[in-house]
Parts: structure tokens; sequence; C-alpha cells
């Protein structure tokens, strides 16, 4: 069964610029190429024509609601750029495995959780990216980040940011997520400190929270 944090396949996610268009192909691109080169390169990624780019390239990614342009190779993924090439960097997503196998690394991409671990910078173009930095709303927690408090959902707290954008994908989308929708939306975050008891609490009275409050 293919993991829904996994990069989609081309076609179904919808991009702007193919995965499979960036590693084929032949050409250069000088490092400094400006966002219009990637703005070119997304303009072809419905044909088939090849588009490669090489060296670093500048884009405009949207995190957390604000713009921010970043300079990276078209190799980079999205959390190396988050960690390393933001500004301020954005630490919260963790990176454990780089493989696609603990889920540490989740954010959201258009609302939806991703690995982004497994995700290009460049395929992040023209999307919304969230993180655990910008899921608190002027400083104030959201209910299931309170509830990850309230409950002791995290010990050592290195899987707990990728846990909380998991679940609170599935949250938003039902608070009324019953126990196992929550398991089934964070089956692929691992904790090697087995907080599993306490993160399902937490979800559950997070969703209660949510329902009492009218929705979100
Ligand atoms: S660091 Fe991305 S899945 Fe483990
Ligand atoms: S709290 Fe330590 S890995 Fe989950």
């Amino acid at each position: 069964m293919s993991d829904p944090k996994r990069p989609h396949d081309d076609a179904s996610r919808g991009t702007s610029l193919s995965r499979r268009a960036f590693f084929r192909g032949a050409g250069v691109v000088a490092a400094g190429s400006l966002v219009g080169e990637a703005a070119h390169a997304a303009a072809h990624a419905s044909s088939l024509e090849p588009v490669r780019i090489e060296g670093s390239v500048e884009l405009e990614l949207e995190i957390n609601g604000a713009r921010q342009k970043v300079t990276v190779e078209p190799r980079t993924t999205l959390l190396n750029t988050l960690r390393n090439h933001c500004s301020p960097p954005l630490t919260g997503t963790k990176s454990v495995c780089e493989r696609g196998s603990c889920g540490a690394c989740t954010v959201h991409l258009d609302g939806k959780p991703v690995y982004s671990c497994m995700t290009l910078a460049v395929d992040a173009v023209g999307r919304k990216v969230t993180t655990i930095e910008g899921l608190a709303t002027q400083g104030e927690l959201t209910e299931l980040q309170s509830a990850f408090c309230a409950h002791d959902g995290s010990m050592c707290g290195f899987c707990t940011p990728g846990f909380v954008m998991s679940i609170s994908a599935c949250l938003e989308r039902n608070p009324a997520a019953s126990l196992e929708e929550i398991q089934r939306s964070c089956s692929g975050n691992l904790c090697r400190c087995g907080t599993y008891p306490q993160v399902f609490e937490a979800a559950l009275a997070a969703g209660r929270a949510m329902r009492a409050k009218g929705g979100k």
C-alpha cells in the first residue's frame, strides 16, 4: 500500500514542476538563476520536453503564510530547505531517517501531510507549505498542541512535530475522527520512546475540544 505522505506521482500531484522533468534532458543554468528559470521550467511541466536545471536556482516558496526566496540546488529536499536555507531556519521539522520511514519530517503541502525528506523543494513551488512553526496563531497553541502537553504526548520530543502535523491534518478534516482514523493518520510516524498511548489520548482530547468550540 502506498504511503500517503510520500510524494505523489507527478500526474496526480498536479504540481508545477515534475521531478522527472528535473532529472533528465540537457542544459545548464548558472548558479544564482532567478525564480523565472523555475517558472520557465514549470511552464513546461505538462509537456514531455526534457527540462534540466543544474547549479542553484532561486525559488519562491510560501511557508507558513509568508513568501520566502531560497537558493537551492534542484535536488535539495524540502526538509533541507526548511532547516538550512530559510531565514530564520525552520528546525521544528526534524531530520531523522531522511528516507521516508519515520515521519519526523512531516509537513503540510496544501494542507496534506507529506514527508519533507522525500519532497523536493522545487515541488513545493506554488503550494502552501505549513510547518510545525506555522500551526500556532500569535503564540496560541492549537488544541492538539495543547493536548500533547496536557497528556504527556512526548518524551524526547523528537518525533512530536511529525505526529502533530499528521494528526492535525486528520482533525482539521474531521474533528470527530475515531481512534482508528487517528491511528491511521499517523501510521507513517514512528516514536522510539513509545508514547503512542499518550499521543492517541491527546488526539482524541483535541478532537473533543475542537468539536466543543464548534469545529476547529
Ligand atoms: S526524516 Fe523524513 S521520514 Fe524520516
Ligand atoms: S517522544 Fe521520543 S521518539 Fe517519540
